[in-house]
């Protein structure tokens, strides 16, 4: 036990729970685009696929606790690395020399993090934690994006998204130690081939669904 204490409080350890967090969030992004793709299907897809995932029951109430014990994990973790960072500045350009040059998405990761908290926080009052009764989830979405601001928050928020995600997959990859000179340029494009398809992906939902609908 004292080991799993010990790596967890030593640097590669934190770095070790921001890359496997980060990882999961990757694969809740990816699970979570597919199955919002249904809305392109339209109103019965949408709301079937909807109950569907609630009829899981308690997998689904297992799914998002954890979920959210590792947000809550990358989320202080990251806070945490970020200070220690300011707090011994030239270290830091030493580590980002190391890690292959700074990029917008390496530059801007902490702030792009907090405006993803922000914008999780906005999107579970508006589509999560809203009373459903007498109405379906295709509707609360429907009438969401009906509103250009909404529709103007969610694009935003998706760049983001898709900026955090193109530097935060090739970070966990270089932390998880896949960092062979010869898969690093392969795993940087799949990194930003991903950020784009969450990009575009989620991005282009509410301008579909306020078009069509
Ligand atoms: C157009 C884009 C999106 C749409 C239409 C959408 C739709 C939804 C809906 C309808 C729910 C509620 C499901 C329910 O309670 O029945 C939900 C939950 C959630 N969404 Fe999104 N979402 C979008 C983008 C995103 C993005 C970009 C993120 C993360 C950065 C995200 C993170 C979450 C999380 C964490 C939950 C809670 C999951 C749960 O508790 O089951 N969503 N989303």
């Amino acid at each position: 036990m004292n080991w799993l204490i010990t790596t967890f409080a030593s640097s590669i350890g934190k770095k070790l729970m921001m890359a496997v967090t980060g990882l999961s969030f990757c694969a809740f992004l990816t699970a979570h685009l597919i199955g919002n793709l249904t809305l392109y299907a339209g109103r019965d897809a949408f709301n079937s696929y909807a109950e569907h995932l609630h009829s899981l029951g308690p997998l689904i109430t297992v799914a998002e606790t954890g979920l959210l014990f590792f947000g809550i994990i990358h989320v202080l973790t990251g806070l945490f690395l970020f200070f220690q960072n300011i707090a011994a500045r030239p270290a830091r350009y030493e580590v980002n020399k190391n890690a292959g040059g700074r990029t917008i998405g390496s530059a801007t990761m902490p702030y792009t993090g907090l405006i993803l908290i922000a914008f999780i926080t906005f999107h579970l009052i508006n589509f999560h934690f809203i009373d459903k009764t007498g109405t379906t989830i295709f509707q609360i979405v429907r009438d969401a994006f009906a509103k250009p601001s909404y529709i103007a928050i969610y694009v935003m928020a998706v760049v983001t998204a898709a900026f955090h995600v193109s530097h935060g997959l090739w970070s966990a990859f270089q932390t998880l130690g896949i960092n062979h000179p010869k898969y690093m340029p392969l795993i940087r494009k799949a990194g930003i081939a991903f950020s784009i398809l969450i990009g575009i992906g989620f991005g282009f939902i509410p301008v579909f669904i306020s078009l069509t609908t």
